[in-house]
């Protein structure tokens, strides 16, 4: 609980006075009386550490800061039907607040704290169900101005303050990371394994989502894409319908959550184990343009040197396969490799798949520092075309791992998915003859 604790009295400092008040996620209803499953809010995760829905955290800084819960009362009736529930008492002590109340006050409670403070630190915007609640409460305040009670003068989006401390991600961070990243990586080995021509996208799902949960994640940390064949082009495939074809290649881009963080591995393979001369020109050009992308992740490098860098390889491999003509330049400058790489090189990692932080500052791009957590995922996606070598159709590669910032460059936490052509041949001989 140290680190939640820790977390909280950093975001008092930076607040230095005022009132936060930071929900949890509400409960979705799927179908009828159905819900999805549960997700908390990662702001208030990264603040708290409670899971369960229906919370609310307060702090108030000052000379005598408060962290306060809100949350769900004890019921044994209804935690006959849905579970365990901490409530107040328990919660206040195991995630070490200063108190808790029940959830069933903090209206009434929120319009006591929000009265006389000069600055509310809300996200504005993110649930309109708790932009009414919070608006009722500040009139609720402002109702009693004759009284002398006073709403906060201004509303600061605690966003801009919580996106910054989460980018760089502490011990206890990164070792959750550490875990998604080795769980993810065995999920995509056991998918090398399982593929074989006949068997269907969705039975690779199956094992992608078995290796996840028998490992302990509590969740795949977006939908996983098992996209075979022509299907790799489509960037966000998402039916996982399709039969795979002998001679095509299986592009998988799947991580899970583990203690609400998230991984992301893309590798793309051979249904058959064996890479044919065009798809093994194509891979080993991502590949390249991977490492390139790698080689600039290093403290005081820009946000976009890795995409630049992986922008360079995959345009000169571009023209090397006919599938461009012109100067490297100027098919950069041009913006003719968007026609094969449509999409950036990475995005921050953390509760997040797309996790929280600004990429640029006052109009550049920020450098990197240690702690902070990306994806470099460069790719090449060939659809069919009249001036397209007819051997490059249809082929979609994307290659994308999970990176740590380090002092003195960069940790690649994914590893342990085969990658290079000969470990991917390799694992996929040993793992049985397709
Ligand atoms: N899986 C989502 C992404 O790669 O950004
Ligand atoms: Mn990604
Ligand atoms: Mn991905």
């Amino acid at each position: 609980m140290q680190a939640f604790v820790d977390r909280r009295a950093r975001l008092l400092k930076r607040m230095a006075h005022g009132i936060a008040v930071i929900p949890t996620a509400p409960e979705r209803v799927r179908n009828r009386d159905s819900h999805h499953p549960y997700r908390h809010d990662s702001y208030f995760y990264y603040l708290s550490g409670f899971t369960e829905p229906d919370a609310c955290l307060v702090l108030t800084a000052g000379e005598k800061p408060q962290t306060l819960l809100f949350c769900r009362e004890k019921n044994p009736d209804r935690e006959v039907w849905d579970g365990f529930r901490h409530g107040p008492d328990a919660a206040r002590e195991m995630f070490r607040f200063d108190a808790a109340w029940p959830i069933s006050d903090l209206d009434e409670k929120l319009a006591e704290l929000l009265a006389g403070q000069p600055v509310l630190h809300y996200a504005l915007g993110h649930d309109a169900g708790w932009d009414q609640r919070i608006a009722a409460a500040l009139n609720r305040v402002r109702a009693n101005a004759r009284d002398g009670a006073r709403a906060p003068a201004a509303i600061h989006d605690i966003r801009v303050t919580l996106d910054e401390m989460r980018l760089i991600k502490d011990e206890h961070e990164i070792a959750d990371m550490r875990r998604a990243a080795a769980i993810s990586a065995a999920a995509h080995r056991r998918a090398m394994r399982a593929a074989a021509p006949g068997r269907a996208e969705y039975e690779i799902e199956a094992e992608l989502t078995h290796e996840f949960r028998r490992s302990g994640a509590q969740a795949p940390a977006y939908a996983p894409i098992v996209a075979g064949g022509a299907n790799a082009c489509v960037l966000h495939y998402a039916a996982n319908s399709q039969p795979l074809r002998d001679g095509d290649l299986l592009l998988i881009d799947a991580g899970c959550e583990v203690d609400s963080y998230a991984a992301d591995i893309t590798r793309t393979f051979p249904v058959n184990g064996r890479f044919t001369p065009a798809q093994r020109d194509v891979y080993q050009l991502v590949l390249a343009a991977q490492r390139a992308a790698i080689a600039e992740i290093a403290p005081g490098k820009a946000w976009d040197a890795a995409h630049e860098a992986a922008v360079r390889a995959l345009a000169q491999g571009m023209r090397d396969l006919k599938l461009l003509d012109g100067s490297v330049d100027g098919i950069i400058e041009s913006g003719a490799y968007r026609r094969f790489y449509m999409h950036r090189t990475g995005h921050w990692l953390g509760l997040d798949v797309h996790d929280a932080g600004e990429y640029k500052r006052d109009g550049v791009w920020r450098p990197l520092a240690p702690g902070m957590t990306l994806t470099v995922e460069p790719g090449c996606y060939i659809r069919a075309a009249d001036d397209v070598p007819p051997a490059l159709w249809n082929i979609g590669v994307r290659i994308e791992d999970d990176a740590l910032v380090t002092p003195s460059g960069c940790e690649i936490l994914t590893e342990a998915a085969p990658k290079s052509v000969d470990a991917i041949e390799d694992w996929m001989v040993r793992a049985g003859a397709k």
